[in-house]
């Protein structure tokens, strides 16, 4: 397939498009300050995830674990959405049909505005209850305690995030199943796309004959799917778009 990697048949593809679907990953936030997984300085590098993202090594030592989701949570929780997340906020109010589903934790689409959002991965501002299940919203940092417990029933309270080896909540995945097979553009946005099956929601967008419009430095799996391409940075190339969109409306209403 010849990738297209120049705008203007991408505007007009948009300008008749109605259903619209952008699945990101930790590059988004990456112009945020908030280091991605796989990148040079990724975490995964630094720490190696299988000693703290899993629920072996929560149960091992949730203090340790919780020390290290708190250092993560008071890093986040002083960074902003950059411009890459403000296009996908505007473009909730532009598209008649639009969703973000994403894979990254730290919240920053619902900081930008967007509201149509499905965390595949959970999200780092979430604690659940190991007994009951039940999920509260705590955005303190840094935490009042380590380890956190449910003020209900005491048990310990882990973060409301898909560690390595758990599964992911079937029905956001089926969700986002639907969503990418059923959408006229699917928008792909710094992931590294090797991780399932968020990874795989690309494939289904083109095997519904979705648009599909990669948006990274690197190439990457999806790459060779994508009928477009573009090399670049997520908060440059986002708001290039949304220029260009903003000349016209892309829901055909005159
Ligand atoms: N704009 C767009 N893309 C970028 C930018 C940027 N400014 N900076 C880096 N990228 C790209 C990188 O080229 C890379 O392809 O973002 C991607 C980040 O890849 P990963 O670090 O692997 O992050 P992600 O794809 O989100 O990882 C998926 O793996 O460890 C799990 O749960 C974790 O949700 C995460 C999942």
């Amino acid at each position: 397939m010849e990738i297209k990697t120049e705008l203007a048949p991408l505007i007009d593809i948009l300008h008749k498009t109605k259903r619209v679907v952008v699945l990101t990953g930790a590059g988004i936030s990456a112009e945020s300050g908030i280091p991605t997984f796989r990148g040079e300085e990724g975490l995964w590098k630094t720490y190696r995830a299988e000693e703290l993202a899993t629920l072996s090594a929560f149960i091992k030592d949730p203090r340790l674990i919780w020390e290290w989701y708190d250092w993560r949570r008071g890093i986040i929780g002083s960074k902003d959405f950059n411009p890459g997340h403000q296009v996908l906020a505007n473009w909730e109010k532009l598209f008649p049909a639009f969703h973000v589903i994403t894979q990254n934790i730290d919240g920053l689409h619902q900081k930008a505005g967007s509201y149509n959002i499905l965390e595949l991965h959970g999200n780092i501002w979430k604690l659940r209850c190991t007994e009951e299940e039940t999920i509260t919203e705590n955005h303190s940092t840094p935490l009042g305690e380590i380890p956190p417990h449910c003020s209900n029933c005491g048990a310990l309270l882990r973060p409301h995030v898909v560690w390595f080896g758990e599964s992911l909540d079937p029905s956001i995945l089926q969700s986002a199943f639907a969503l990418s097979s059923s959408c006229e553009v699917m928008f792909v946005v710094g992931t590294s796309a090797v991780v399932q099956p968020a990874a795989s929601l690309p494939l289904s967008a083109a095997d519904s004959d979705a648009t599909v419009v990669e948006i990274n430095p690197d190439p990457t799996p999806i790459t060779p799917y994508a009928d477009f391409s573009f090399r670049g940075k997520a908060g440059d190339i986002l708001p290039r778009i949304d220029g260009e969109l903003s000349l016209i409306n892309p829901s055909g209403e005159e």
